[in-house]
């Protein structure tokens, strides 16, 4: 042990620590949670404080380096005071006592994980303690740093030049709003369809599921009139922000237990290898070392890892611990140990002898014969054709297509290419586990699936299920890739062997390996189009990458088929699709969950075949798109593995969507001189307009469900307890601005709690763009039921005579229209403690055979250096039709993210490997997503329709802007330089090779 003397936060303090100790772990140890980690190499910033001033990296420095240093963390921006009596944290709008930057933050909406909020502030006072005028490029190259998986940037820049300019006592410029345009109603809606010219199909019988004949049928288009608001459609800043801007604990990881042990996990090196032997005793008999598990220590229970409801779909084709190994990253042993460091050095001491095996990489090889069978095992359950590889075969078609290919004018087909990419949230995945004072297992995971998590492990840990409490605190990010059961058993596992409390936390090289990412597919798309412009028919046929395990393989290549055979009318559709094995990490859900590659190749694809027969894109596309009131007729024959059933599209602001955003990018441009060559000193720049057409879903109909519980309090605020997930995207604060609406109260009055399985309701869980929609009707239920106690309960005690039809609750009040009224505080007091004494009380349930899609135009500007390949995106902007946006300021964040992420897809996201299946790009910066001085510009118009089905006319927002900027920016680039470049990501090497043959 060292000694060492530091100022932290302004006090003297004395630390004894290890040689090899980090800096992170130090300040971590020392109660400095605000220090999170994020990678072990420096690379994502999340774990920066600043050291005599200046911003360091923690994980990469040792503690004795900070030696006789002052370091500075965001638990001293604004330090809690004693009393804290004026700290509402979940008050609208944020306490006095914080730092300007705070604020700042939470008025623009600069937090959503939060996971790398503390690590921004801190960038940011470095910056403004230096210059307090910083320009916009200084801010962003300051937080450039600290990786932002969320925000796409946007928002944080804007929050630290409103604290620059309350710093220089200048009065603080408004938080920016996306604008809304309100679509137009009936008008607009009869204007999309003038008649209905769907075309007539003389066959309308089906191939695929189900089998009964089916007729294509319009619903009658409904508009509805947006109610008047008070709290539902504002701004209002999240009911989380206060904490995760003061960097308090809230993180699965930000806490410590008596006697913790923490976990580590040997995984393999080879893509595929039987293990012939592994001696242990070696690690088992280092001194620290409480657990070594591998497949002997351990029952085998087959099983799927992906969070998806019962029953789950097959195959199960994983064991916790398995004598094989299948892609390099693949478990086979994990360790408890009393430190990190010595798990490290017990691995190190764990022997295996692999026979290594043939490896495939390639899934369309991968299907041969001869090729190397991956899952041999005989007790795996549901695989469609092991001996091929082939996890599943998926193939639905309905109309006629051999007749519309036969009657077309034209006939197009196409080959796309996407590949494989990782959500990278900066929170790594995380678990503890304990037992209980009730021999309980208590799991603390970032996950956005509590309940299917308690589902799967329960047979895995050989507990009933009532044994098991899961909890989740809030989550730094998910994307998707928290949609599954990952840690949890392993950990599980380690505290039952060893009755201690164990944490187990992945690398970020094991974020790469050993965690999910997105379905690579090769997709070929085959359409018939009338002499008219419309469509006949598409075919699609894919070939996906499910990797070493087969997961969400089924459900994610469903959606990509529904996803690409349902944003335009199609009078015979058919999606073929083999889902293959290979020896590489698992895809699994990814925010989009199959539409992006499927809408890449589709938008790509309109857009050649629009070209190709004379017409402009647009126009060709808005000649066959999905109108409201048609039916989406791949719903009745896909369902979600499940039966299926008719679907129609509720509401559309498509038109307004598209005629909004080519306003906005002032798309005519395109058409005038020197548009394409705006550097004339320099003409290899060529600047291209792209423009990509969405539609995704709102919750996954007739599955997804989920529940809410409420109580009236004696003051007259309500607990509001969801299983839903809020994984940082603000839909704690959405459910809760749904509840206040409802109930006439400000949003501070709802104390919101997700979740825990043992205290909150079922949720299917955060993914699948269902919360607002799915979780927010239960809210909506459970609050009418609610307020229907309170009116019942005030008229029969309170309000003598009121005519229970004609009160209101408004302004925390029960209002009657004779003038009387009386607080929700003297109700709650009155029900609880003095008449018909009683809890107000609700628990409601939400399931929907409507999942309304939302719809977006989503446009590009690039500029394309055909003398490098060098694709520069100077601007993204997406109109997008959520329906009503609940909270416009959260809305807007999600799709400045999401648009960001899709970015990464389309342009320098990528995991590569090499021929033996090692990763090569394992860690941030080879493995490239956008930093906050490399941004184009973001814009967001919200077109804003009324979605009947949805709480107060809500639909979903949080997937569809992963969908379009690929094939946007593919049309662009094809603008710019008039190639076509049907694979992603459009690296420099990729676009100048293309470049290159065009011109050959
Ligand atoms: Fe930045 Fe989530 S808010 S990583």
């Amino acid at each position: 042990m060292m000694h060492i003397h530091l100022t932290l936060n302004g006090e003297q303090t004395t630390w004894d620590t290890a040689p090899h100790e980090l800096l992170l772990t130090a300040l971590r140890r020392a109660g400095m949670w605000s220090v999170k980690h994020g990678c072990e190499t420096g690379d994502c910033g999340a774990c920066a404080v600043l050291l005599n001033g200046k911003l360091v990296n923690t994980c990469t420095r040792l503690a004795v380096q900070a030696h006789g240093a002052a370091i500075e963390t965001v638990e001293h921006l604004a330090p809690d005071q004693p009393g804290r009596r004026d700290n509402d944290l979940q008050a609208s709008s944020p306490p006095a006592a914080l730092h300007p930057l705070q604020r700042a933050f939470i008025e623009t909406g600069a937090i959503q994980c939060g996971f790398c909020t503390p690590a921004q502030l801190l960038a940011a006072k470095a910056l403004l303690d230096q210059n307090p005028h910083p320009s916009e490029d200084q801010v962003r190259e300051a937080i450039a740093g600290v990786l932002c998986r969320c925000t796409g940037y946007a928002r944080p820049v804007q929050a630290v030049l409103r604290a620059a300019a309350i710093l220089r006592g200048e009065a603080a410029p408004p938080a920016e709003m996306p604008p809304i345009i309100f679509a137009s109603g009936l008008a607009a809606q009869e204007r999309q369809a003038p008649a209905d010219d769907t075309p007539e199909f003389p066959d309308d019988s089906f191939d695929g599921r189900p089998t009964e004949t089916l007729t294509r049928t319009r619903m009658p288009v409904m508009v509805v009139a947006q109610p008047e608001t008070r709290v539902v459609n504002k701004a209002e800043t999240k009911v989380d922000a206060v904490k995760l801007a003061k960097g308090r604990p809230v993180f699965t990881d930000d806490m410590t237990l008596p006697g913790m042990l923490h976990a580590a996990l040997l995984t393999s090196p080879h893509a595929h290898a039987r293990i012939r032997a592994i001696d242990v005793s070696a690690a088992r008999a280092l001194e620290g070392v409480h657990a070594v598990l591998t497949y002997q220590d351990i029952p085998r229970v087959m099983y799927a890892s992906g969070g998806q409801s019962y029953p789950q779909p097959h195959p199960y084709d994983q064991a916790s611990l398995d004598s094989k190994v299948r892609h390099v990253g693949d478990r086979v042993a994990v360790v408890a140990a009393e430190t990190p460091e010595i798990a490290q050095a017990a691995l190190a001491l764990i022997h295996v002898d692999y026979e290594v095996l043939p490896a495939v990489l390639d899934p369309v090889a991968a299907m041969q014969e001869g090729a190397p069978q991956i899952h041999d095992e005989p007790d795996a359950v549901g695989i469609h054709d092991a001996a091929h590889n082939r996890s599943h075969h998926i193939y639905v078609k309905h109309g006629d297509l051999q007749q519309a290919f036969a009657a077309a004018a034209w006939t197009f087909e196409h080959e796309y290419r996407v590949h494989q990419v990782q959500q990278a949230a900066i929170e790594p995945h995380a678990c503890i586990t304990y037992w209980d004072e009730d021999d309980r297992l208590v799991v603390r995971t970032s996950t956005q699936v509590p309940f299917h998590v308690r589902r799967i492990i329960a047979p895995l840990l050989g507990l009933p299920l009532r044994r098991i409490r899961v909890i989740k605190p809030r989550i730094g990010g998910g994307f998707g890739g928290k949609q599954e059961m990952l840690l949890e058993d392993l950990c599980g596992h380690l505290t039952i062997a060893t009755g201690r409390p164990v944490r187990f936390e992945y690398t970020r090289s094991q974020e790469f390996s050993s965690a999910r990412s997105r379905h690579p597919q090769i997709i070929r798309i085959k359409t018939a189009v009338r002499k008219d412009g419309t469509l006949a028919a598409m075919r699609i046929k894919t070939v996906a990458d499910t990797g070493a395990y087969g997961t969400h393989g089924l459900t994610v290549q469903m959606v990509s088929g529904f996803r690409g055979l349902s944003t335009y009318r199609l009078g015979a559709a058919e999606f073929d699709c083999d889902v293959v094995y290979t020896n590489k990490p698992t895809p699994g859900a990814y925010r989009g969950y199959g539409a992006p590659q499927a809408l890449f190749a589709l938008e790509c694809h309109m857009d050649e075949i629009a070209l190709a027969i004379g017409w402009d894109p647009i126009e060709f596309k808005r000649k066959n798109w999905v109108r409201t009131g048609d039916e989406m007729m791949m719903a009745r024959a896909m369902g979600e593995g499940r039966e299926g059933f008719a679907q129609w599209v509720t509401s559309s602001g498509l038109e307004e969507c598209v005629q909004e955003g080519m306003r906005a990018m002032d798309w005519e441009r395109k058409t005038r001189p020197g548009f394409h060559t705006p550097h004339p000193d320099r003409p290899h720049i060529r600047r291209g307009l792209g423009v990509a057409l969405c539609m995704h879903g709102t919750g996954i109909a007739g599955l997804d469900m989920g529940a809410a519980s409420l109580k009236l309090n004696d003051d007259g605020s309500f607990n509001l307890l969801v299983g839903a997930t809020d994984l940082g995207t603000g839909s704690d604060t959405i459910l809760a601005q749904i509840c206040a609406e409802t109930l006439g109260v400000p949003l501070r009055d709802i104390i919101i709690f997700s979740s825990d399985t043992d205290f909150t309701p079922f949720d299917t869980g955060a993914y699948a763009s269902s919360t607002t929609y799915i979780s927010g009707g239960a809210v909506l239920k459970a609050a009418e039921q609610v307020k229907d106690q309170i009116i019942e309960h005030a008229v029969k005690h309170l309000l003598p005579g009121a005519d229970p039809e004609r009160v209101w609750l408004e302004d925390q009040h029960v209002h009657a229209p004779d003038g009387r009224k009386v607080s929700l505080e003297k109700v709650a007091l009155h029900a609880t403690h003095q008449a018909d004494q009683h809890q107000i009380m609700a628990t409601a349930s939400h399931m929907s055979y409507v999942s309304p899609p939302p719809f977006a135009a989503q446009f590009v500007e690039a500029d394309v250096d055909t003398e490098t390949g060098q694709v520069t995106v100077n601007r993204l902007l997406m109109a997008v039709d959520c329906g009503v946006a609940i909270n416009p300021l959260t809305a807007a964040g999600q799709v400045e993210g999401g648009m960001v992420q899709a970015l990464g897809y389309a342009h320098c996201e990528e995991m590569a490997y090499d021929d033996e299946g090692h990763l090569l790009n394992p860690r941030f910066g080879p493995y490239r997503i956008y930093q906050a001085d490399e941004m184009p510009r973001l814009d967001v118009i919200l077109v804003q329709t009324y979605e009947p089905s949805g709480p107060y006319g809500a639909k979903a927002v949080a997937e569809i802007p992963k969908d379009g900027v690929a094939p946007a920016l593919a049309n662009a680039i094809f603008d710019a330089t008039g190639v076509r470049i049907r694979q992603i990501p459009f690296t420099p090497e990729r676009v100048w090779q293309a470049l290159q043959a065009a011109r050959s």
